[in-house]
């Protein structure tokens, strides 16, 4: 993957500086692209989306399109808490592409965003988005919400609200479900090799780390089954 383009960007610190809100809530929006072909996508554009795409101009790549890894507006913009986030509209009115997401999310993005279903690809799991010679694995794993994607890169996985060094994605939330979290952490996710290092939607006890140190370390994928996660999880 020697052509592999791969940025971490943790807003309000990378970008989106002057947004008190965005330092609070340590996003993470990644870049994945093709240093061939200079073509790169966004995942999840949110928060400042102008620095976004000023930082990918500034590294000489064009920016293709978007992925969605659910409809959270802290990840793709709107209102949330009465406070308003850009994000995915944004994205689109600066720089016309589509964003890709998994077809159960599709309704909750257009809601949340105000795009059109014509500015979304919809998606089911195990579908790959290609940029340039690069190959992105969309990965369905439902929970946090019903149509949660993890997008994976070889050994990578750029994995959302689903899971974190610390901890995984809320449940609690509209969409949100425990016994599917459960499922996926303990069926999909469990199947990934130890050496996949994984970069999560939020800075919750680190920036990236390999599977293996975050099973060694995460309580959340140490119960050993579903009546137990389910008291743990309320
Ligand atoms: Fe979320």
């Amino acid at each position: 993957m020697a052509r592999l383009y791969f940025r971490q960007l943790l807003a309000g610190r990378d970008f989106g500086t002057d947004n008190p809100v965005a330092s609070q809530m340590q996003n993470f929006v990644y870049l994945i692209g093709d240093q061939d072909t200079r073509e790169c996508v966004v995942v999840d554009p949110a928060w400042a989306v102008d620095d976004l795409v000023d930082l990918v101009e500034a590294d000489g790549m064009t920016l293709t399109g978007a992925l969605a890894t659910h409809y959270h507006p802290d990840h793709v913009g709107g209102t949330m808490y009465g406070f308003t986030v850009e994000g995915a509209a944004r994205l689109i009115a600066r720089t016309p592409c589509k964003v890709h997401c998994h077809r159960l999310e599709a309704a909750g993005i257009r809601q949340v965003t105000g795009l059109s279903k014509s500015d979304l690809v919809t998606h089911d799991s195990g579908d790959k988005v290609k940029v340039g010679g690069i190959e992105i694995e969309l990965l369905h794993t439902p929970g946090h919400t019903p149509g949660s994607l993890c997008f994976r890169l070889k050994n990578a996985l750029v994995a959302g609200d689903t899971l974190f060094l610390q901890g995984c994605g809320r449940v609690d939330l509209p969409g949100g479900d425990s016994e599917e979290m459960y499922r996926t952490l303990t069926t999909k996710l469990s199947t990934l090799p130890d050496d996949t290092v994984l970069y999560p939607g939020h800075a919750y006890g680190g920036e990236s780390a390999p599977l293996q140190h975050v099973r060694k370390h995460n309580h959340y994928l140490k119960i050993p089954d579903l009546q137990t996660w389910k008291q743990f999880m309320g």
